[in-house]
């Protein structure tokens, strides 16, 4: 209780440690809350999880409480699944695919990821998930990120394909990016432009917790 109320003054930091995928694990009280943060972001509660929040948001709570089978790639300390079990209220299956087993260990300790029961975790690569996987989904949560960097699969054809092919009618896919130079912005234009709108209507949010892009697609046939 001590350690809540003085972060408010000053943030206290409770476990550190390193990390070959992303640099540093931190777990911090901060304002009151318990985050998860890298060596040079936050990846979890915080502004992550207001981040994916809207995003929801923005396809619909109602809409989200009705699906089957939701697919999270990159779970850290799971704050979207929180949102989506806490918030919305959402009791169908959640599939979480995370790269680090540490981080995995990280949610279960501090922030009591073990404790859902709708949630199946795959401690994988997300590409090597999708390319396997025989389960399709209803919502497909890409949020995978190593510190501040994106993997460059995650803009290569045979992923988004892939993970097309996996998305339900009807479904949502919900992209978090990060525009930190002129390239990623432009590497996100061409992104868009590759759906064809006969299929997909894509969204984007843009200038989210000032660096953030979430890219909303939904297959309309
Ligand atoms: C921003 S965090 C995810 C936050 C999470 N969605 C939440 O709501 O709290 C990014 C995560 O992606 C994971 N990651 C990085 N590369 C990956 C990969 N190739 N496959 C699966 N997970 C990966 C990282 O280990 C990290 O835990």
């Amino acid at each position: 209780m001590f350690k809540k109320l003085f972060s408010y003054i000053i943030p206290l930091n409770i476990y550190k440690q390193k990390s070959k995928i992303s640099q540093t694990l931190e777990v911090t009280w901060t304002n009151g809350q318990l985050v998860l943060d890298s060596n040079n972001t936050n990846y979890s509660y915080g502004s992550l999880q207001r981040i994916l929040r809207k995003g929801l948001r923005s396809i619909g709570f109602e809409k989200i409480r009705n699906m089957k089978k939701i697919l999270v790639l990159g779970v850290a300390g799971g704050s979207v699944i929180k949102t989506l079990v806490d918030e919305i209220n959402y009791t169908e299956k959640i599939i979480g695919v995370e790269i680090d087993k540490a981080v995995i260990e990280i949610a279960n300790d501090y922030f009591q990821l073990d404790k859902i029961q709708n949630l199946e975790i795959n401690i994988d690569d997300a590409l090597e998930f999708v390319l396997k996987t025989e389960d399709t989904f209803d919502l497909i949560i890409i949020d995978i990120f190593q510190d501040t960097k994106m993997p460059d699969f995650l803009f290569e054809k045979v992923f988004t394909d892939r993970i097309c092919h996996l998305l339900n009618a009807k479904g949502f896919i919900l992209f978090n990016t990060m525009i930190v130079n002129k390239n990623q912005k432009q590497l996100n234009l061409n992104y868009i432009e590759s759906f064809n709108p006969n299929t997909y209507r894509v969204t984007k949010l843009n200038k989210m917790e000032e660096t953030n892009e979430l890219i909303i697609i939904e297959k309309i046939l």
